[in-house]
């Protein structure tokens, strides 16, 4: 298949990366000093999948005008606040695209992209795949699951289209499924990114790991009655949590299990964390926003917290935990650079 990925930074090269090397045709729409030492040098895509330099079926861009031919699928991966800008410049790609999704975060992506493309191209998406932009030309994947990624109609259903994505991502490598209800995967995927997001930047703040967070008991009830409040909401928009990134997000046990041996479990990930992060010689650990607080870059508060709290408001449920979490992820961003 034929890829164009618009906003190649950590996940998108990481994406767009492993993709060329299994032998799809994959043009990075990206920033010119990545874009050029990927040019001179190669792709280094280094951490989970070994070190390695891909270089064949990569095409660099600065603008999407640049790009020839048509394509079978475009992946916008910018962050959220750069969407408008990316969409602006990539109007020659309209017609030339047969289907446009996005991997970014968020809820609401997806009716942009109609707006953008028209109701019929545009297919859901999501990843919990990690990628960090290390230096020009060279990205680290942090973080995959057994299921990485899934694709599915937005207004339900499987078909061809989504199932040959789903084997050209198969083929790469990413465990990735076709879903009949992918509205459900974004939500949840929400849910756990939003946990594990405004946990960091909360308790973590700016020095520390994912497990060094984990490895202090009083760390893992702070993820646990977070991830409780964003459990409540879930539950009463109706759906039931199905671990579909396990083990990075354990809904059902944080929900089902009693307190204390929930914490226990987020222990165990914990160190189970420290051990990959070890052997992979990965030094980030850390959520893409926890990633922007570390760098002082703005980060996607709204984005990946917000919408949980509109839902709690429309619903009437309580989430105090969130809305404190909210608060500190706040006033931290208010004090970053754009
Ligand atoms: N990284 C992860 O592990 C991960 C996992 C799951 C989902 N996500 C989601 O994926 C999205 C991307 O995250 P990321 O961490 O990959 O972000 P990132 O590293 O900042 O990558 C985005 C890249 O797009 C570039 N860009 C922005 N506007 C552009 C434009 N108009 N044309 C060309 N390039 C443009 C950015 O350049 P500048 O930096 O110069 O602006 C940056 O290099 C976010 O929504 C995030 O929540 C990330």
């Amino acid at each position: 298949m034929r890829f164009i990925i618009c906003g190649a930074g950590g996940l998108g090269s990481v994406i767009g990366g492993m993709l060329a090397r299994a032998g799809e045709d994959v043009t990075l729409v990206g920033r010119p000093r990545h874009m050029d030492a990927i040019r001179a040098n190669g792709l280094r895509i280094t951490g989970i999948y070994g070190d390695f330099v891909v270089r064949e079926h990569l095409t660099c861009v600065t603008h999407p005008d640049q790009a020839t031919g048509n394509f079978d699928l475009m992946i916008l991966l910018t962050k959220a606040k750069d969407t408008e800008t990316a969409l602006a410049e990539a109007a020659s790609l309209k017609d030339r695209v047969r289907m446009v999704c996005s991997l970014q975060n968020g809820i609401g992506k997806e009716q942009r992209l109609r707006d953008w493309a028209g109701r019929d191209k545009v297919i859901g998406a999501s990843t919990i795949e990690g990628g960090v932009l290390l230096e020009p030309g060279h990205v680290m994947a942090g973080l995959t699951t057994p299921t990485t990624a899934y694709f599915g109609e937005l207004d339900g259903g499987v078909t061809p289209r989504i199932e040959a994505v789903v084997a050209a991502f198969q083929n790469a490598g990413f465990g990735t499924k076709a879903v009949p209800d992918i509205r459900q995967v974004l939500w949840e995927k929400l849910m756990q990114i939003g946990t594990a997001s405004g946990w960091s930047v909360s308790t973590l703040g700016l020095p520390l790991t994912f497990p060094d967070g984990l490895e202090v008991r009083e760390g893992a009830v702070n993820y646990i009655l977070l991830a409780r409040d964003f459990l409540k909401v879930y539950k009463a928009m109706g759906y039931a949590p199905q671990n579909f990134y396990a083990p990075m997000g354990q809904f059902r046990e944080y929900d089902s299990l009693p307190f204390d041996a929930a914490v226990d479990l987020m222990m165990q990930l914990g160190r189970r964390f420290r051990q990959r992060m070890q052997a992979s010689g990965e030094t980030e650990g850390r959520t893409s926003m926890h990633q922007d607080l570390h760098r002082r870059r703005k980060m996607e508060v709204d984005v990946i917290l917000k919408p949980y709290l509109d839902k709690a408001a429309e619903l009437g449920v309580d989430v105090p935990v969130l809305r404190y979490v909210y608060g500190v992820a706040k006033v931290q961003d208010a004090a970053l650079a754009d």
